[in-house]
């Protein structure tokens, strides 16, 4: 059902209620790392280390939104998007991750919130995505059981500081994304590799969740609180049956493992044997605790895996055939542009018993952005993110559970081991002079929500 005209797409199509927005990252974003007496995070000494980031990329700078703030949330507001997802960087709240809280971080989110509200925009809140402060890690970070509690302080923090303004709230980012990439493979901060430490910290990233939770519910009983999971549509590379296994592997790896037993089925044991090793983590209760009824549920989905099986990767046996192998387009971080995988998530996430309300809380495209007059011509964005919404409205013409779209991401941004080559926004920015040009994707947007 792709689309090459806006003929037939328009935003009354989704209805008054559907929630639009755009979505953003605090380390990514806001530079300044040691202003203000922020605490260094995980992201800050991953940086410094050689070869961890390509071409030695940090995010010291990034889009400076810790000064530019007002006019990126005028940008929001030009764009005519309605909601504005944000996250806390912890460090900058706690500089040592517990214990004193740092007045200057706490009114930095309370200019970011009071500028979203005087503009008419509605905050979303991230508590986490994934800039662990450094002193927790030395402490063990998400491998310690102890990361439950540091956790909950933070929560209740900005629950105490922002929740008389911010009614939408997401405990964390892509749990799946931060512990397989950072405590697994130690591409991402930070650094660690291997199950004695994924394992770990599996367990308590997903009691943190349902505790962060049950900590904002019932702190703020009148906002409404989710949390995020990436998703993929998973298929094998072809109908032997050993490939079929190895997808069936891969699906329970990258979008059963944290959203399961937070709706209180446990984690997916049959399907990823080394799971049953969580057993050496768990404590009385932990069974229950780990479920948390959100009041919504975030999916955040960019491309679909081709699996193979693979004798040779530990653990599950199982490998990823690449896009540029499989003569399909792709994205510059080289994923496919497969919109169809959006609709598919929808329909299994739909399928759990028990989630309330599904957004979209991240979905976009980095193409190579070329200036060229002072303008961006991103057409490929834009049919990326018109088919996507084409597919969006084919779930809900089909009567399935999905209330709300955020566009990943405002501005171009630090994109992780990959720097800033990826460019990912509705707006551009030249990161020598952090002047900001809007692309066509993003008068697209603007135009499409104007309605
Ligand atoms: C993350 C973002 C990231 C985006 C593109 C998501 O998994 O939440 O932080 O920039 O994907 O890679």
């Amino acid at each position: 059902m792709d689309i090459d005209t806006d003929g037939g797409l328009s935003r009354n199509l989704f209805g008054k209620d559907f929630k639009w927005g755009v979505s953003t990252a605090a380390y990514q974003i806001e530079g300044s790392h040691d202003i203000d007496e922020k605490g260094s995070s995980i992201w800050d000494v991953y940086t410094e280390r050689k070869n961890k980031i390509l071409n030695g990329h940090h995010g010291k700078i990034a889009c400076d939104f810790y000064n530019r703030y007002p006019e990126d949330l005028d940008l929001v507001k030009q764009l005519n998007i309605p909601n504005f997802r944000f996250s806390t960087s912890w460090s900058r709240i706690l500089p040592n991750g517990t214990g004193a809280v740092n007045q200057k971080g706490i009114d930095f989110y309370n200019r970011v919130i009071d500028k979203c509200l005087e503009n008419g925009t509605d905050p979303w809140l991230t508590l986490y995505h994934w800039d662990l402060p450094h002193a927790l890690e030395q402490k063990g970070g998400w491998t310690n059981r102890d990361v439950i509690s540091w956790f909950s302080e933070f929560a209740v923090v900005c629950a105490k500081h922002f929740g008389d303004r911010v009614k939408n709230w997401i405990v964390m980012n892509e749990p799946m994304a931060f512990t397989g990439a950072g405590y697994f493979l130690g591409v991402h901060a930070p650094g660690r590799t291997g199950a004695k430490n994924f394992i770990p910290a599996v367990h308590h990233t997903v009691l943190s969740i349902s505790e962060g939770g049950r900590i904002l519910k019932d702190l703020l009983p009148d906002a409404e609180i989710g949390t995020t999971f990436s998703c993929s549509l998973v298929e094998p590379f072809n109908s032997y049956p050993r490939n079929i296994a190895a997808a069936h592997r891969i699906d329970a790896l990258l979008n059963r493992m944290f959203i399961e037993p937070i709706l209180g089925m446990g984690y997916p044991k049959d399907d990823l044997w080394f799971l049953k090793k969580t057993a050496k983590y768990f404590h009385p209760g932990d069974e229950d605790k780990m479920a948390f009824d959100f009041d919504f549920i975030g999916i955040q989905n960019y491309t679909r895996e081709i699996v193979k099986s693979s004798f040779f990767t530990p653990y599950v046996q199982a490998s990823l055939v690449k896009a540029r192998k499989r003569n399909v387009p792709f994205t510059s971080m080289g994923w496919e542009v497969y919109p169809q995988s959006i609709y598919e998530m929808i329909k299994k996430f739909n399928a759990y018993k028990g989630i309330k309300k599904l957004y979209i809380t991240e979905n976009g495209a980095s193409f190579d952005d070329v200036i060229s007059k002072g303008e961006i011509n991103d057409t490929k964005r834009t049919d990326y993110i018109r088919n996507i919404l084409a597919q969006v409205l084919r779930a809900r013409s089909e009567g399935l559970n999905v209330e709300g779209y955020f566009a990943w991401t405002l501005t171009d941004n630090f994109e992780w081991t990959e720097g800033y080559h990826p460019r990912f926004g509705l707006v551009y920015v030249d990161f020598d002079t952090q002047q900001r040009i809007i692309k066509s994707s993003g008068h697209w947007y603007a135009n499409f929500l104007k309605g």
